[in-house]
């Protein structure tokens, strides 16, 4: 069901980041052409060369390289993407993507991009609480994003609650759900 869909994994720096490592192993290994762009914040957790090597393709991260000032599209991509999922996506990121703020390559492209776009929120239960996260959460839901439920168990901090990114077997299971929904709807 996967073959041949276009899949666009934005990574973002929060700790559930090596998991999104078996996300794209899974969605590689069902058929799926996959690029992956990273934060600045994402590559202090999990490194492009492992995530470049899942997906086949090379990662992207910035606006262009200043040796030769070659450019990475965030129009084309936003264009080229069947779905767009960031998982983790911290509560900076999606305080920046309801904001509308653009200081990097995964914004950019998640303001360009044109198909449905799944964001899988992972922080400590206190930040995933505060009202600025969860009016920020409301208003991508707001946009049209859909959101996956964050899970509630043993977190990073060492708290227990809700805030944990699902498993990368769950979250196929929603990307294909959501991709089977786009195609009836067509
Ligand atoms: C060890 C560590 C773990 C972190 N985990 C998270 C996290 O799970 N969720 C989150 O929202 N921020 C987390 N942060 C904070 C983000 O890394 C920080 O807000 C960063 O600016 C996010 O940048 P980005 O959204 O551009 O990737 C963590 C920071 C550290 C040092």
């Amino acid at each position: 069901m996967l073959k041949g869909k276009k899949i666009l994994v934005g990574i973002t720096g929060g700790i559930a980041a090596y998991k999104t490592a078996s996300l794209v192993r899974l969605l590689v290994k069902e058929g799926a052409e996959v690029k992956v762009i990273m934060t600045d914040h994402a590559k202090e957790f999990i490194t492009p060369l492992t995530l470049a090597t899942l997906s086949k393709n090379p990662v992207l991260s910035e606006f262009y390289d200043p040796a030769d000032g070659d450019w990475n599209s965030h129009v084309d991509l936003g264009i080229w993407a069947d779905l767009f999922i960031i998982a983790p996506a911290t509560a900076n990121t999606i305080a920046k993507m309801a904001g509308g703020i653009a200081d990097n390559l995964l914004l950019t492209t998640y303001l360009s991009a044109r198909c449905p776009v799944i964001i899988a929120p992972s922080m400590d239960r206190d930040m995933l609480k505060h009202p600025s996260s969860v009016i920020n959460l409301e208003t991508l839901k707001a946009f049209g994003n859909i959101i996956l439920e964050p899970e509630t168990g043993e977190l990073a901090s060492g708290l227990e609650g809700k805030g944990r990114m699902p498993e990368p077997e769950a979250i196929i299971k929603e990307i294909k759900s959501i991709l089977t929904k786009k195609k009836m709807n067509r």
